[in-house]
């Protein structure tokens, strides 16, 4: 499946847990060269360690995502290392440790932090890689939103409205390739449904009941997984979706039906 993934390098952002690690996994799994641009080294190293003792081929780049000049180093680092940047999956976000709480009582540095890394991070690794895209005359950009965008969910406002954010600048990205130069560097954006991550876990600690409702919503009655998001993001970073741009793949066990 996605043979035209073999050798192709790969940038995950957030890559050392959770669904940004199932998405290294995975496209190592499918030949990928990938780079693991990861705030975090322990869990970066860790993945990377993991992807080797499979054989397969990864690096990891210590990035923050919401510093311009990291955000340079690690296309660098990638080019460095393997000659090209053919995709960017930009996954990394503040999910993990977010506690539902009313917007009127929101920490202000939380919001500029959630602001930050979930929005202005996409647009500094997007600049980022482009040069790198252009001259090769192709690329592929992948943010990840998430379907609270589209339901509206109660008590992080602050996350609801960087994903709807990740939507509308995936559409504006996507048309502002060809008025660059770029018409054949495509961006999407994949929308996750609620899943079992240890973000998830932590978030929903206590709250088991509210998870149970939404699997209960979805057409599919089971928990989203991590591994569930590994083929859609595949089939985003291969050929098969060559004609595809400016597109919000929805993968969430129909729950929003979107
Ligand atoms: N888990 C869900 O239910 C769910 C649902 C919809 C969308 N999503 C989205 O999917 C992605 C992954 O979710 P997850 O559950 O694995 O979340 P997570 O919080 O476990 O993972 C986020 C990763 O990003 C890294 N990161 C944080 N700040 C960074 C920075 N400044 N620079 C570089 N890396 C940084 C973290 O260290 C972590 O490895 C996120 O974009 C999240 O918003 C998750």
């Amino acid at each position: 499946m996605y043979e035209s993934i073999k050798g192709r390098v790969v940038i995950v952002t957030g890559g050392g847990q959770g669904i940004g690690r199932a998405y290294v996994l995975g496209l190592a799994g499918a030949g990928a060269k990938v780079v693991v641009a990861e705030i975090r080294p322990d869990t970066a190293e860790a993945v990377v360690a993991e992807v080797r003792s499979s054989g397969g081929d990864a690096i990891a780049v210590q990035t923050d995502v919401t510093s311009f000049s990291s955000t340079q180093n690690m296309a660098e680092a990638t080019v460095n290392a393997y000659g090209r940047i053919d995709a960017i999956v930009n996954n990394a976000a503040i999910y993990y440790g977010l506690r539902k709480t009313p917007f009127t009582q929101l920490d202000e540095g939380e919001w500029d932090r959630v602001m930050a890394v979930n929005v202005k991070g996409i647009w500094n690794c997007a600049r980022a890689v482009l040069p790198q895209m252009q001259q090769q005359g192709r690329g592929k950009i992948i943010n990840i939103a998430s379907t609270v965008a589209i339901a509206g969910v109660p008590l992080m406002l602050h996350y609801n409205a960087s994903k709807g954010a990740v939507i509308a600048l995936t559409r504006a990205m996507a048309k502002e390739m060809p008025i660059l130069g770029s018409a054949e560097i495509t961006v999407n954006c994949i929308c996750p449904g609620l899943t079992w991550s240890e973000a998830t876990q932590l978030q929903i600690s206590g709250h088991e009941d509210k998870a149970a409702l939404v699997v209960q919503q979805q057409a599919l009655k089971r928990r989203e997984q991590p591994e569930d998001l590994v083929g859609p993001m595949m089939f985003l970073v291969s050929d098969e979706s060559n004609f595809i741009s400016g597109h919000s793949l929805v993968v969430d066990g129909g729950f929003t039906v979107y």
